[in-house]
């Protein structure tokens, strides 16, 4: 296939069609659950794949991991290439790379906390907006001080040295509040408890192994293995976002262009809205209309999709709605405000068909030629090419381990940066108190302040052995020698 062909991806009383040159105008996949989202989504997956368009998706459910392997012995979907009619209908299985935040299963993933930035980070963080200042601060105060903020250790230290120093720092950067650090410093304990330790650090994801094709030119599937992180439903959604503003930043221009570079499926895409700040929903929308321009396509997969953001629900030309309950008032709602979206067509009546569809059955309208939406149509989505079973674990061990990644992203490296630098500057103050300290016990003069800031700091946010045996050795000289 070349990447002047459509990709058909339903069938009814005709065919839908989504033109590859439209696919940067971003997509809608919504419906109830059970409806036929993920598969949906496969399909489109597969379609980019095999026009040489590299996919980026998360597998929320653990149910996406057989798109490795063909399909087959699947009676509803034989069914379903016999109710269409596809004659040469074929089974693929796809180029697959996996990836893992926690690093158990697929290729860890990992930025550095100064890629991640604080606005994102606050939000993962759960800080309020004073908070949020304080962290920006901290950000700031290690940048002019030349401190690398890479793994959460840095910037724990540097955030203890931040609290510690407040005082120094007044003058330059303004309050810094101690409760708003002792607020950072608990919810970056409660992040690294969930894990979060190690999605922070090097090597860093390079945007690059994600634009990946195969020797028969298929784009790559990347699938983010993502059914433990989904319990942190902030860490997933602003990871997501993450992943795409440095997609953003790293593509070069291209306007509209032929097929898109790269498009990425936003899975539980509500997440991405829940309780955000505007100046983050701000950020949202931006990096969702300018990455169009970089030929990235932008799909949600939601239930609902009152619970996207209207500015983004605005800009997804390309739709496929399953079906919908009404059961409740906002449900109705719902209903109402999907049937809106659709440009009318005198063949459907929308409002009834959205909630009778059967599974796998959708309304759907993608962007003609001009980039104007399609009348809507009633149609069967295409069954999957690849294989619904998920992969066992060793399966997916075994993909992991042949893949060209592996090996690089496996090993990490914790280069010098605001950690170490801070705890050496820590341990050369507690050096020179404690000989100080001994000096003047030899001299027998009274003893003042003999902790100054950074050494108590380095004691307890550091943490460090070696800073603990020198406070050790500082005090055991001290009463030691008064003994
Ligand atoms: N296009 C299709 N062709 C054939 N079978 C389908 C199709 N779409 C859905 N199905 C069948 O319906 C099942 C459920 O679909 P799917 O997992 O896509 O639902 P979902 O909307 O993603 O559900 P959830 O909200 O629970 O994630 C599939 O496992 C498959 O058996
Ligand atoms: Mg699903």
């Amino acid at each position: 296939m070349n990447g002047m062909d459509t990709l058909l991806i339903a069938r009814g009383t005709k065919e839908v069609h989504l033109l590859p040159r439209m696919a940067n105008r971003h997509g809608l996949i919504a419906g109830a659950t059970g409806t036929g989202k993920t598969v949906s989504l496969r399909v489109l997956a597969e379609g980019f794949s095999d026009m040489g368009v590299p996919v980026f998706l998360s597998d929320v459910k653990g149910d996406l991991t057989g798109v490795a392997v063909p399909g087959g012995g699947n009676k509803k979907i034989e069914e379903r290439i016999a109710a269409l009619g596809l004659e040469g209908f074929q089974y693929e299985g796809y180029p697959v790379v996996f990836w893992d935040v926690f690093g158990e299963r697929g290729h860890p993933v990992r930025t550095t906390v100064s890629e991640m930035g604080p606005l994102l980070l606050s939000r993962i963080l759960n800080l309020n907006d004073t908070q949020s200042g304080v962290l920006s601060l901290v950000f700031r105060i290690a940048d002019d001080n030349g401190l690398l903020l890479l793994d959460l250790k840095d910037l724990r230290a540097m955030a203890a040295f931040v609290g510690d120093n407040a005082d120094r720092f007044k003058v330059e950067y303004g309050n810094v509040s101690r409760a708003s650090v002792g607020a950072i410093q608990r919810n970056l304990l409660v992040l690294e408890e969930q894990g979060g330790d190690r999605f922070f650090g090097e090597p860093a994801l390079s945007m690059e192994d994600l634009l990946q094709t195969d020797s028969r030119g298929r784009g790559t599937i990347n699938i983010l293995l993502a059914d433990r992180l989904i319990r942190s439903p902030k860490v997933y959604a602003t990871f997501l976002l993450w992943l795409l503003s440095e997609l953003f930043e790293m593509l070069p221009e291209v306007g509209d262009p032929p097929k898109p570079k790269m498009v990425f499926f936003f899975d539980e895409a509500h997440l991405l809205f829940e309780d955000v700040s505007s100046a983050l929903e701000e950020k949202i929308e931006q990096v969702v209309r300018l990455i169009r321009s970089k030929g990235v396509g932008v799909y949600f997969v939601t239930q609902n999709p009152l619970d996207l953001a209207d500015p983004v629900l605005g800009q997804l030309g390309n739709r496929v709605q399953h079906a919908l309950r009404a059961f409740t008032p906002r449900d109705q709602r719902a209903v109402r405000a999907a049937a809106e979206t659709f440009r009318p067509n005198p063949a459907v009546n929308v409002t009834e068909a959205i909630t009778e569809l059967a599974v796998g059955e959708a309304l759907l309208s993608m962007l003609d030629g001009k980039g104007a939406p399609e009348p809507v149509e009633r149609a069967f989505v295409l069954p999957p090419r690849s294989s619904l079973t998920p992969l066992s674990p060793e399966e997916i061990r075994a993909i992991v381990r042949d893949s060209v990644l592996h090996g690089f992203y496996e090993k990490t490296v914790d280069r010098e940066s605001a950690y170490e630098k801070l705890k050496e500057r820590a341990e050369a103050t507690a050096r020179q108190e404690a000989e100080e300290a001994a000096s003047r016990a030899r001299a027998k003069e009274p003893k003042r302040d003999l902790f100054s800031a950074a050494a108590k700091s380095a004691a307890h946010a550091i943490g460090s052995q070696i800073g603990r045996q020198i406070i050790r050795g500082i005090l055991g000289s001290f009463f030691g020698g008064k003994k």
